[in-house]
């Protein structure tokens, strides 16, 4: 049996993940802090065919972190593919006066991946194969006014996704850089602002899935955020940006 583990399996897109997998019959690992709700997404991927070990823990611990590694990789089954996927957003809150917030979407989604990924890595370069998943996003791209620290985040793992995929693809493990543009969940339940070509969670699941078994290197979606507003955004100058209300 195939395994594979999540970060983020309590809601959005590493729910759907889950499922997803699901269906396929695999082990999936369920890794957040919300234990209520990995229990209700374990109940249901075991509906929908799948084996679950549920992983309560905040993936800033790293000790935490290790230990369901070890735990997850020791079970049945062969390792096949791992999602850095757990993330927070939030703006940057520039005139509090305080660095408490962006240094909170900082380590989560910087120090969270590599706590993440860098256990998996021994494993996967003694079985000779493996793919792993970093979740980036589409504001990687540019620093975002007033959410520069997220856009920054993703931007860093971005980076090392490509540089560590270098580094290991002579060992047979692949590392997909994943740029969703906006997908519906709970991060993006609250935004009042418009939301071009916001795309379902499953159906974003499924894209991510199918670009991380082709071990594509990085994977910019919805097609329009990649053919248009990505390159937008990485040229366009400053003044066009507030015009187009990015600021
Ligand atoms: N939705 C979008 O439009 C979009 C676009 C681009 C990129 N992304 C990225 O996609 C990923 C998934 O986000 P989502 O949209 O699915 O949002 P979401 O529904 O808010 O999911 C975020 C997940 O991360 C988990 N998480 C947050 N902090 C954690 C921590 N310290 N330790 C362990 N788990 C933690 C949350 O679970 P707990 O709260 O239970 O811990 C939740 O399961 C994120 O990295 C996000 O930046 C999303």
């Amino acid at each position: 049996m195939n395994k594979v583990f999540i970060t983020g399996a309590s809601s959005g897109i590493g729910e759907y993940l889950a499922y997803a997998y699901a269906k396929q019959g695999y082990f999936i690992g369920l890794v957040a802090r919300r234990k209520d709700r990995l229990d209700q997404v374990a109940i249901q991927c075991t509906e929908l065919g799948g084996q679950t070990k549920v992983y309560p823990l905040d993936v800033l611990n790293d000790v935490e972190c290790k230990s369901a590694i070890a735990d997850f990789i020791a079970l049945p089954g062969e390792m096949d593919t791992v999602y850095a996927n757990a993330g927070v957003g939030s703006p940057d809150g520039l005139s509090s006066g305080s660095a408490d917030k962006m240094n909170h979407v900082l380590s989560v989604n910087i120090l969270g991946v590599t706590n993440t990924v860098m256990p998996f890595i021994p494993h996967f370069k003694e079985i000779r194969n493996g793919k792993i998943a970093i979740i980036s996003s589409v504001a990687s791209f540019r620093g975002l006014a007033h959410h520069a620290a997220y856009s920054g985040s993703k931007a860093a793992v971005r980076n090392m996704s490509q540089g560590w995929g270098t580094a290991l693809h002579k060992h047979g493990i692949s590392f997909t850089a994943v740029c969703p543009g906006f997908i519906k969940s709970e991060m993006t339940g609250d935004n009042e602002f418009p939301m071009p070509f916001l795309m379902e969670t499953k159906v974003a699941a499924q894209k991510i899935i199918r670009a991380v078994n082709r071990r594509k290197k990085v994977f910019i979606f919805p097609w329009q955020m990649k053919y248009f507003l990505v390159p937008l955004i990485k040229c366009a100058p400053d003044w066009l940006i507030r015009i187009l209300g990015f600021a």
